[in-house]
């Protein structure tokens, strides 16, 4: 496995955020991660990349552990987290967003910013306005591929659906599934579990911070207890 989660936690103070959580990623694998508003999901993110510190268990990255490494290493080493509420440089154009994903990696980014533009069409249409004046969709697209230009080896989404329009939302998600056709591993945490789980390889469900549920994408999709309490079917 690319990514190993062992009895993972993490602590607010008092507040026990993460209750043992345990989780893999393969290479090449789309997991989805779904749960309420609340739940621990950004939480989880953001112990996998290193800005909260773990209060126990275990990060396997390649096998290597990885739970005390600092953030930057994290990302050195591959690990991209698309922020939940996207954190642009709003007055700086689009293609500028995009140059500085790639800016740790060095060398020509102009080959990947055509990959982008052909992954996200409008974007190109509107690269040279700022980040801050597209649309929600938009940006959450710009959060994306900026991320990509750094080449992740494992992307970390936090609720890219989050106050987009049903069409949009549509529209991010069919990008995510064809960055994982073209063999990016993702691990996607959402609200929205219908959407996330309909194209997840396989899928976790996270109550108050702790797996409840651990399934193939389309089985927890069929399942009665994801049905009633995330789909409102
Ligand atoms: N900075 C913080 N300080 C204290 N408690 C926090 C902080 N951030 C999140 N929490 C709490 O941790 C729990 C998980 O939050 P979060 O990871 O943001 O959930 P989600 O992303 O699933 O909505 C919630 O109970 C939330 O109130
Ligand atoms: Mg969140």
């Amino acid at each position: 496995m690319l990514l190993e989660v062992r009895g993972l936690n993490s602590h607010y103070g008092r507040i026990h955020a993460l209750k043992s959580v345990d989780l893999s990623v393969g290479e090449g694998e789309l997991v989805a991660l779904v749960g309420a508003n609340g739940a621990g999901k950004t939480t989880l993110l953001r112990t996998l990349s290193g800005v909260q510190p773990a209060t126990g268990g275990t990060i396997r990255f390649e096998g290597v552990d990885i739970t005390g490494m600092p953030a930057h290493r994290r990302v050195a080493e591959g690990i991209l987290q698309v922020p939940e509420g996207r954190q642009l440089f709003g007055p700086q154009s689009v293609e500028d967003n995009l140059r500085l994903g790639a800016y740790r990696r060095g060398g020509d980014p102009d080959a990947d910013l055509e990959r982008m533009y052909a992954l996200f069409p409008v974007l190109k249409d509107k690269r040279r306005q700022p980040a801050g004046t597209l649309s929600g969709g938009q940006q959450q697209m710009v959060a994306i591929a900026r991320a990509l230009m750094a080449r992740p080896r494992l992307l970390l989404l936090d609720e890219p659906s989050m106050g987009l329009a049903p069409l949009l939302v549509g529209e991010i998600f069919n990008a995510v599934q064809s960055l994982k056709r073209r063999g990016t591993t993702i691990f996607l945490v959402e609200q929205n579990a219908y959407a996330a789980l309909a194209i997840a390889d396989r899928g976790y469900v996270l109550e108050t911070g702790e797996i409840t549920l651990h399934d193939a994408g389309s089985a927890l999709l069929a399942n009665e207890r994801v049905k009633q309490a995330y789909l409102g079917l």
